[in-house]
């Protein structure tokens, strides 16, 4: 499938999705006229929704050095976007060029330019899937050994899955198959300022609408597995160098 038959593929270019709008606040080429305007849209309620992407991107950086230094050579990216720089399998090749990366995305560009990307990369590889079925995710991943550890990556995807999904129970059959598991993901704790309820009404109108959680309910993800330092954070706070202002977006890594 060529990326133009892929955007058809997911109702066409008109309505706008998460993966799109995500590639334009990281400064990439893969959205169209639609995803820049609610991506606009929601820059104009909540102007650091740029820097949440990029700081979201950092976060996962410093996730996968961390893992690559506990051992792990093995990654499941579960919503893993539009390629950008600083891919998983770059950076964990860079270390170890065994180490084995598959990408999961339910949106056909992120998946068409993944391919595309990946097609001359030994130990890497991309399924197109939807995170909500795990054994059909599993099925696919065969470039992983289930007898090695593996880390399960769900970085910035879950708000986009509702509760009537029961993404709990969706991350426990993951757990069961895993050593490690990183996530971030928009967590509001007080109130909800005005504005929240202003972005929300803008993915509401996308392929992706966005649930808001607290910190209690984003930490029930990882089924009371302990969490590593610092525990769940805003992810500019994880294990990051300097004084940075906290991301509206949090993150932790468990291990299993
Ligand atoms: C905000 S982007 C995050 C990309 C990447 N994980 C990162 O943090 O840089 C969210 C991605 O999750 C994907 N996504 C949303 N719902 C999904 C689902 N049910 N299954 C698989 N991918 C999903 C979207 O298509 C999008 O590419």
């Amino acid at each position: 499938m060529s990326v133009p038959d892929a955007a058809r593929a997911l109702g066409g270019t008109e309505q706008p999705n998460a993966a799109r709008m995500y590639d334009y606040f990281l400064g990439g080429s893969h959205n169209f006229a639609a995803d820049r305007t609610a991506a606009e849209g929601l820059l104009s309620v909540a102007p650091d929704a740029r820097d949440n992407a990029r700081e979201n991107r950092a976060f996962l950086r410093r996730v996968v050095g961390y893992l690559l230094d506990q051992g792990v050579r093995q990654f499941l990216d579960l919503g893993s976007g539009i390629p950008t720089a600083g891919n998983v399998h770059e950076i964990a090749h860079a270390r170890d060029p065994g180490s084995r990366v598959v990408y999961v995305d339910v949106e056909p560009i992120a998946v068409e330019t993944s391919r595309r990307l990946l097609a001359d990369t030994p130990n890497a590889d991309v399924v197109h899937a939807d995170l909500r079925e795990p054994d059909t995710v599993w099925s696919q991943a065969t470039l992983l050994d289930p007898g090695e550890p593996i880390a399960i990556l769900a970085i910035s995807v879950l708000h986009f899955i509702p509760n009537s999904d029961d993404p709990e129970r969706i991350l426990g059959e993951y757990l069961a198959r895993s050593r490690y598991l990183a996530l971030s993901h928009v967590v509001v704790d007080e109130a909800p300022p005005p504005e929240s309820e202003d972005g929300l009404a803008v993915y509401a109108r996308t392929a992706t609408p966005v649930t808001l959680r607290d910190s209690a309910q984003v930490t029930a993800f990882f089924h009371g597995h302990p969490l590593v330092e610092p525990g769940l954070v805003p992810v500019s706070h994880w294990r990051a160098d300097g004084d940075v202002e906290p991301s509206a977006i949090h993150g932790a890594v468990a291990e299993v």
